[in-house]
Formats: structure tokens, sequence, C-alpha cells
């Protein structure tokens, strides 16, 4: 086939790391990244070129175009982890050879989702099925193989019930029923009243509003009946320091994001020599590195079967043309959590 010369993509500005963690709530992106023309990417041995149809905006995609993610910023390249297109070029090899002309979820780790074209490994990639939508293919990696990842690690830490912060984000909403279903008893807190209801109904066996008068009785009360040895944590700050000290021997604090990061004081040392409590720190890339393509390979069917099904689906706040990335979304990243910013290459400069 043929592709353009050039393609239209949000480039990173900045190289390397950032010196400190800041709100991973961006005010704008500007300082971050530029809408521009850049050249169309070539997929080399073993990769692919796909075109892209729609990209959503993680919170790890803030963090790494703000310098704070587990690898460096390269200046000039696209930015975007997943997202979802048709394979157009092989750059040849087996798998990526088979993969032409098929719809998948990618994730792009060599030049990334925020454009136009994006090049992916090949073993990156995962061919969709056909009930699967373009919204729930966009984000079929990053939450739903975390939420697979971490509903395993909870049962090999043997506890029924869990404790998770940040609770209604699109990573909670998928773990809930899918733990709920294999039996473990969710235990979401949350800031708002209306999360509540909704993460119930997925199947949460509580919801704790954080801002309320009366969580740390409401905490302490469910604490002592359901006894969760795991804290899933995605703010890592002193809410997070206070629910893992109340929490019993052996407990684990798993810490997988940093949206409410600040400087702790260390929980009492006893903790650790006396009560064996451990924490720990969960990444995705590590747990697909670490497992293998059998692995993979039930969770890709896992996944896309919960989906097909609509036991799972993806939340969408907008569907946002890539050249109005800048004008709207920080907007819609601000306030309550409403769904995924879907950044849309198909339609990538009109509304
Ligand atoms: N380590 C890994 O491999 C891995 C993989 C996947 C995801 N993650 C992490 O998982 C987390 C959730 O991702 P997502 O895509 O599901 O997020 P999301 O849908 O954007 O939701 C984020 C949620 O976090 C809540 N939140 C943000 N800042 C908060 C704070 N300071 N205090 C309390 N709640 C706060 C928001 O609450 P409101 O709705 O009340 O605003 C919102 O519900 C992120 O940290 C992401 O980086 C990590």
């Amino acid at each position: 086939m043929n592709t353009p010369q050039t393609m239209l993509a949000l480039v990173q500005r900045s190289a390397g790391y950032a010196e400190d963690l800041r709100s991973l709530v961006p005010e704008s992106l500007e300082p971050y990244v530029d809408a521009a023309t850049v050249e169309t990417p070539h997929p080399g041995r073993g990769q692919v070129l796909i075109r892209m149809s729609l990209a959503p905006v993680n919170p790890s995609d803030i963090a790494f175009i703000m310098g704070v993610y587990g690898q460096p910023r390269i200046a000039g390249a696209p930015a975007g982890f997943e997202g979802v297109g048709e394979v157009v070029v092989s750059g040849g090899g087996f798998l990526a050879d088979r993969l032409v002309g098929r719809r998948v979820s990618c994730f792009a780790g060599i030049s990334g989702t925020w454009a136009e074209y994006a090049v992916a490994e090949a073993r990156a990639c995962i061919p969709l099925r056909k009930d699967i939508r373009d919204e729930d293919g966009a984000a079929l990696l990053v939450n739903p193989f975390s939420a697979w990842a971490l509903r395993d690690l909870i049962r090999a830490r043997g506890t029924k019930a869990f404790v998770m912060t940040a609770g209604a984000s699109q990573l909670g909403k998928l773990l809930v029923p899918l733990a709920a279903g294999s039996g473990l008893r969710p235990i979401s807190l949350v800031r708002r009243a209306e999360q509540v209801d909704p993460l119930l109904r997925l199947g949460a066996a509580h919801v704790l509003n954080t801002e309320d008068a009366g969580f740390a009785d409401a905490l302490r009360v469910t604490l002592k009946a359901e006894r969760p040895r795991v804290l899933l944590d995605a703010l890592a700050n002193d809410l997070a320091c206070t629910v893992f000290g109340a929490m019993g021997p052996r407990s684990r604090w798993i810490v997988y994001g940093g949206l409410g990061y600040a400087s702790l004081t260390m929980p009492q040392p006893g903790q650790f020599i006396f009560a064996s409590k451990q924490i720990e720190g969960f990444w995705l890339t590590r747990w697909i590195q670490d497992g293998g393509l059998v692995r993979m390979a039930r969770a890709s069917r896992g996944v896309q079967a919960r989906f097909a099904s609509g036991s799972w689906t993806t939340d969408v706040a907008a569907r946002v043309p890539l050249s109005e990335a800048h004008d709207r979304v920080p907007g819609l990243l601000a306030g309550p959590n409403r769904g995924k910013v879907l950044l849309d290459a198909s339609n990538p400069s009109s509304g």
C-alpha cells in the first residue's frame, strides 16, 4: 500500500526524564507535545506500520510526556502508548507479514499512537475479533491487561478481600467485576458520592468514600470484617499510607500508580519488622516481559471475550481529533473521571 510521506502527530518536545514528579493533570499540553507534520515512520524487520483510528490519553501517557514514566522521552517522536488501527505495511518477518490487513490493538513502543500512523513490534499487536468495538480496541492493553494481571496477583497472595484506591478509575471499573466473578471481595475507595453505587453494581463488596466524615470508622469496621491482605494503590499518598497502616499482618501495599503522589512519612518500622508487611510495585510492561507468550495469549483471549460479551466496556468521555488535542484534552482530563479521552486519528483535523 502507498502511505503518505508525511503525517500529523503529537510529537514530544523534550528528551529524557524530568527532575520531579508533579501533578498528573496537565493544565496544558503545550509544554510537552507539538501538533506537527512529520515524516511517516517506516517499520523495521519484525515491526508493522499501523494506520491509527483511535488512541486513548491514559495517565501513563501523561506521566511519559511529562518525563516521569519508566522510560525516557525522545524529542520529535510521536507520543502515545496504545491504540487501535489497521496494519498497512510489514517490515518483514513471519509474524509481521501475517498481520497486514488486520485490525489490531497495539502497544507502540517505537513511534507512538498519537499520530495518523504508528510503528509497533508485531508481537506487541493483538489482532482483534470482529465483535470488538473500536473504542474497546483502543484501550484494550494498558488497563484490561493490568486488571487481568492484578486479579492473578491478588489470588497468588492468598487473600480473598483487597482494597483499591482510585476505585472509580477505568482500571478499577474493569477489575471489580473481574475479581468479584473470581470469588474475590473488592473494597473500592473513591472520593465522590456519585461513584459509590455504580461500583457496587459492578460487584464491589464495599465502596467507601474517603471524603465522608465517617470514613475512618467505616474503614476500620470494613477491614476488621473482611481482613484484606492486599492494597492496590494508584495514589502513593498519605491516604494509602493510612489504609496500609490499618491493615493486618502480612499485608502487601502494591503501588502501581502515582496519581496523588506526595512525599510520605515512613510507615512505622514495626509494620515491616514484626508484622511482615511489605511494599512492592507493579508494572504491566514487566508482567508482559516476564510472562511469555502462553500467558499473553490466554489473557488476550480472556480480555477480548469480556469486551465482546459486554461484561467489560470502555467508558468514553470524548473523541477528539488529533488537531484539537491541545484545545480540548486538558479540560476533559480535569474534574471527575468521565471516561477515556480518545484521540481520533481517522479524523485528524475536523470535529
Ligand atoms: N503500573 C502499571 O502497569 C499500570 C497499568 C495501568 C494503569 N496504571 C495506573 O492505574 C491508574 C488508573 O489508570 P486509569 O487509566 O484507570 O485512570 P483513569 O480512568 O484516568 O482514572 C483515574 C482515577 O483516579 C482518581 N484520582 C486521581 N487523582 C486522585 C487523587 N489525588 N486522589 C484520589 N483519587 C484520584 C480519579 O478520581 P475522580 O474520578 O474522583 O477524579 C479517577 O477516578 C493510573 O495511575 C495509571 O497510571 C498503571
